[in-house]
């Protein structure tokens, strides 16, 4: 979480003022906070109050091998969406029956590094198709070994969110649908390698309220009681991620308030002795990321009737490092880097755009009492660096990592060297 001192913001016990000094760290910089990152989830683990459970952490939210040991040493296990993501957890120590994998589109190398992982695989490789059933039995076969697979149910649950990150309805290219569960319990019948060991869902990001949740997670139970009796054993039900997280406009529910409504449920069905997962990201470490951008220059236009003027600040981070306000229309709080407290909201109003040409690279109107030297975009831990691109000839950003007060690891921009080398073919 960003604070202020005298001097200006303050993440992990550390002055960004100070951590900039003299260009010791170039800007764009994103800068973490592994400790309120680790702490987070174990406020989490709080909300199920010792059941049996899992929190599978949303890797693509942030997948720097710091943020990943943090959570790990929280408790965590992981969700991953591909087979450099699971490469990625278990570097980080995560043990792979601790690990789900979600996605539509899995490769044949990535779905027989799932199966091969350990001793038996993964906890679960998540079935998105009835198709991708018969696609992950024939590796199976292939390997001669068992592969652990869920159903990634889609509960045809509309989410009061963006539209670009809900996936629990009908026009969602996830999960089985619940027309099609039919077949897919024939195809599994019909797998000799394959062991159905859960069911899942997920219907959406960024929720702001538990409702939804909770009504993805009475399908998912009651689909479970009915396979149950069919015959199924399952060992874990995974009613998804999608956690609110506050992004100055406020979130009245906790990530904990998730959990334990979930919990809740699941202890109050004939399924209680089953493991809980769930698959936070964002909640995780959203609020524990800021992006650190120095001030280009700025604008100011008259408008052509005259009647106005247009204030802009172009700053040295762009929509290739947070696409986010471009990609969701998200608003992120701006706020100068150095400098005792955050003007008033009646201060004059600055759009903060990047250099990217690009009119969506523009991150909101915000307010200011000058034009300040650098700038802090706050809450970017969750869904920054994960979407970043080099679009425009532009250097993937640098990362730092906080814990204990000190700096305890940076990852390097690769400079734009390194990108015009690649596209010139020279590397
Ligand atoms: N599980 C599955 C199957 C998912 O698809 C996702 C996110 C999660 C878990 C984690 O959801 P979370 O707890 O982070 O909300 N780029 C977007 C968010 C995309 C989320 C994609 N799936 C953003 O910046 O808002």
């Amino acid at each position: 979480m960003l604070t202020r001192d005298a001097h200006g913001a303050v993440v992990g016990g550390i002055s960004l003022v100070e951590l900039l000094r003299d260009g010791a760290i170039e800007t764009p910089a994103y800068v973490y906070d592994l400790d309120a990152m680790e702490a987070e989830a174990r406020a989490l683990e709080a909300g199920f109050e010792g059941r049996p459970h899992l929190v599978a952490y949303a890797v693509k939210a942030n997948s720097a091998g710091p943020v990943v040991r943090a959570l790990a040493r929280g408790g965590c296990g992981a969700e991953v969406v591909s087979g450099a993501e699971l490469a990625v957890a278990l570097a980080c120590g995560i043990p792979p029956e601790r690990v789900l994998y979600s996605g539509v589109g899995k490769l044949a190398r990535e779905i027989d590094g799932a199966i091969g992982a350990g001793n038996r695989g993964i906890h679960a490789i998540q079935m998105e198709s009835v198709e991708e059933i018969a696609r992950v039995e024939a590796r199976a076969a292939a390997l001669g070994r068992r592969a652990r697979v869920s159903i990634r149910v889609n509960p045809g649950i509309e989410a009061d969110t963006h539209a670009h990150v809900a996936t629990g309805h009908d026009e969602a290219k996830f999960g089985v649908a619940r027309a099609d569960l039919a077949a897919a319990w024939e195809a599994l019948a019909r797998s000799p390698h394959l062991d159905l060991v859960g069911l899942s869902s997920h219907v959406g990001s960024q929720l702001t309220a538990t409702g939804e949740y909770l009504a993805a997670a009475e399908v998912l139970l009651a689909l479970a009681v009915d396979r149950r009796q069919a015959g199924a054993r399952f060992e874990f039900i995974d009613f998804g991620g999608g956690f609110g997280v506050d992004y100055g406009a406020g979130c009245p529910v906790k990530p904990a308030d998730f959990a334990r409504a979930g919990a809740k449920l699941l202890d109050a069905s004939p399924l209680a002795a089953l493991e809980l997962v769930v698959e936070p990201g964002r909640s995780l470490v959203a609020a524990h990321g800021a992006l650190c951008a120095s001030v280009i220059s700025a604008k100011r236009s008259i408008t052509i009737t005259g009647e106005g003027d247009r204030r802009w600040l172009i700053i040295d981070a762009g929509m290739n490092d947070l696409i986010r306000p471009a990609l969701y229309a998200a608003r992120h709080r701006i706020e100068p880097l150095d400098g005792d407290g955050v003007p008033a909201a009646t201060a004059p109003a600055y759009r903060v755009v990047g250099p990217v040409c690009e009119s969506s690279d523009d991150f909101g109107a915000h307010p200011f009492d000058a034009v300040p030297e650098r700038v802090v975009i706050r809450d970017v831990g969750a869904y920054g660096f994960t979407m970043a691109s080099e679009y425009n000839g532009r250097a993937l950003p640098t990362e730092v990592f906080l814990r204990g007060g000190r700096v305890d690891s940076i990852h390097a921009s690769p400079g734009v060297d390194a990108w015009v080398a690649q596209r010139l073919g020279t590397v």
